[in-house]
């Protein structure tokens, strides 16, 4: 988390309130991610990368997590990098701490233009180009496809089997597609052993009817999906999320990430005609009795892949 985000959910946190910003979830869900990529699906692809510099599309990027981290491990050396989201906070947020994770790394940042950055030392060079940018226009006008397609914990949010197609043309190689959600939430202790299945599958049927497409399956799903567009799965494996305390506490920012969790349910569920709403925001009282407590375990199954088209 950046120091100003982690002052800002101490202060509001001693007062008891909560502040639900979504770049804060993704920078407290590095750690949890890290722990979650499949590393067989990694080791794979290490091995197939082309030699650099390689090209890299990232669509549904976020705030460039992914991005920061393939540097942390060593996988990107020089490469082209192409950051695409249609969040305008995100981008803004990409554009103003990739610097600042750079130089707390000890990289040397160039900025280019307004929409290019650089982040470089004596043995790596990124060129980082921001595209705010909705993924099915950015797949119209992008003239050069890449060596690498990035999708990380952003194809259960797409309309499926359809974008698959237009999609991979934004490749010529390989398609890294990671934490894909696949059917399982599971949050321990049990509250209420029947409110809490009733909870998750609503939570999941509101997943496979977003107007803007979504499956609660993604994961398993994707088998079929990539070989019907003509790709084939070179690797593919588990990446759940796993989240748990240690003597009680959680590590790193997790304890941020699991409210935003149950933040997710809230939106999700809210008002639903088929849900007793006021055993619903008890429910929602307890679970975050169980955070505050440092007794919540969350496990959401999910799935990473490496394709060549
Ligand atoms: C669950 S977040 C994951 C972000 C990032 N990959 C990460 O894991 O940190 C999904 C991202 O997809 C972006 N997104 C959703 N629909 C999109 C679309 N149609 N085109 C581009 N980006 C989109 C959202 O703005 C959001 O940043």
């Amino acid at each position: 988390m950046c120091h100003a985000a982690s002052v800002t959910y101490k202060y509001l946190k001693s007062k008891g309130i909560m502040e639900y910003s979504f770049s804060h979830y993704l920078l407290s869900k590095q750690s949890v991610d890290d722990r979650a990529l499949n590393q067989n699906v990694l080791h794979v692809l290490k091995t197939n990368l082309p030699a650099a510099p390689i090209r890299i599309i990232e669509v549904g990027a976020g705030i460039g997590t992914m991005l920061t981290r393939l540097v942390r491990w060593d996988v990107l050396t020089k490469a082209d990098y192409v950051l695409v989201d249609e969040m305008a906070q995100n981008i803004q947020t990409a554009r103003e701490w990739i610097p600042l994770w750079a130089v707390e790394s000890g990289l040397g940042v160039e900025k280019i233009e307004h929409d290019q950055l650089r982040v470089f030392d004596q043995t790596r060079d990124i060129r980082i180009h921001f595209e705010c940018a909705d993924v099915f226009d950015f797949i119209q006008k992008n003239k050069t496809p890449a060596d690498l397609l990035i999708a990380h914990a952003f194809l259960d949010l797409l309309p499926m089997p359809e974008s698959m197609p237009s999609l991979l043309a934004l490749t010529r190689h390989l398609a890294w597609l990671t934490v894909n959600f696949d059917g399982v939430t599971s949050l321990e202790p049990t509250v209420n052993a029947a409110l809490d299945d009733q909870i998750e599958r609503l939570y999941h049927a509101t997943m496979d009817t977003r107007p803007t497409g979504g499956d609660s399956r993604a994961g398993r799903h994707l088998f079929s999906h990539l070989q019907k567009a003509g790709a084939d799965v070179l690797a593919a494996g588990a990446s759940d999320w796993v989240v748990h305390p240690v003597n009680k506490k959680y590590p790193a920012d997790e304890e941020y990430f699991l409210n935003f969790i149950l933040h997710f349910f809230e939106e999700s569920l809210t008002g639903h005609a088929g849900l007793d709403g006021s055993a619903f925001v008890n429910w929602l009282e307890k679970r975050r009795a169980q955070i505050e407590r440092g007794e919540l375990v969350y496990i959401a199954h999910q799935m990473d892949f490496l394709a060549k088209v």
